[in-house]
Formats: structure tokens, sequence, C-alpha cells
């Protein structure tokens, strides 16, 4: 199930092996100094910061506004299973508060 960006779907095979083990571990310990070279062929879409160049595709930085509320209108399909649409469930004032608490306790 897509996000809704406007960029679409991400093509597979974009790193693998070693690359992608030092795109992810850049990722996720906050993207602190360069990034590796590799991260070049992410950059076309997520741009340079991999913050997505304003909502064209997902921020990788953190859980942004436009991602948490893509997220919660389309559903997103994991590894251990599938989340559905809050869309009916939630209005745009309850997806603004969700947002602003997940990133309240981002990092924590
Ligand atoms: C051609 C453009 C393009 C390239 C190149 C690309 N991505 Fe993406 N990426 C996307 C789009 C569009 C999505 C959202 C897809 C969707 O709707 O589920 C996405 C989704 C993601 C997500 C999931 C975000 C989330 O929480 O839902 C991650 C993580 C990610 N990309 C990492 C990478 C990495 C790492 C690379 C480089 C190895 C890369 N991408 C290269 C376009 C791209």
């Amino acid at each position: 199930m897509l996000l809704g960006y406007s960029m679409g779907a991400m093509p597979p095979m974009m790193a693998s092996g070693e690359g992608a083990e030092k795109i992810a571990t850049w990722i996720s310990t906050g993207m602190k100094g360069d990034a590796p070279a590799e991260f070049g062929a992410c950059a076309s879409c997520h741009g340079a910061d991999g913050k997505g160049m304003n909502g064209m595709s997902p921020n990788l930085a953190e859980y942004d506004d436009i991602l948490v509320a893509k997220v919660l209108e389309h559903g997103k399909k994991g590894a251990i299973g599938e989340m559905p649409s809050f869309k009916s469930r939630l209005n745009p004032t309850q997806v603004k508060a969700v947002s602003v608490y997940l990133q309240s306790i981002q990092g924590e």
C-alpha cells in the first residue's frame, strides 16, 4: 500500500549489503555528520538532507506532520502485518495532535 507521496512508489534494490547497513546506521543514529556515499542513491528523491524535499517523498529524519498524516490516511504495510487506515476515525485536528505527540517522544 502506498502512502500517496507525489513521487509514488520507491524503486526496489536501491542499496544492499554493506551499503544498506551504512545508510541504516546513519539514519538511525540521527543523521549526524556526512552521509555515507551510498546515500547518494537515495538523495535524488529524499533530498541530500534526507528530509523528503518538502513533502515530495517521506522525511527519513523524523516522523514529520506529512508522514504521520499519510500513514494515518493510507495505513501502512510492515514486516509483521498491516496497519489499517484511520481516515474515517480521526479528524484533521486529531491527526495533528497525534503528530505533535509523536514528535514529542522522538529520541526518548
Ligand atoms: C525514485 C525515488 C526514490 C529513491 C531513489 C529512494 N526513495 Fe525511499 N521512498 C520514495 C517514496 C516515493 C517513498 C514512499 C513510498 C510509499 O508511499 O510507501 C519512499 C519510502 C521510503 C522509506 C519509508 C518511509 C516510511 O516511514 O514510510 C524509507 C525508509 C526510504 N524510502 C529510504 C530510502 C533509502 C535509504 C533510499 C536509498 C537507498 C531510498 N529511499 C531511495 C522514493 C525514493
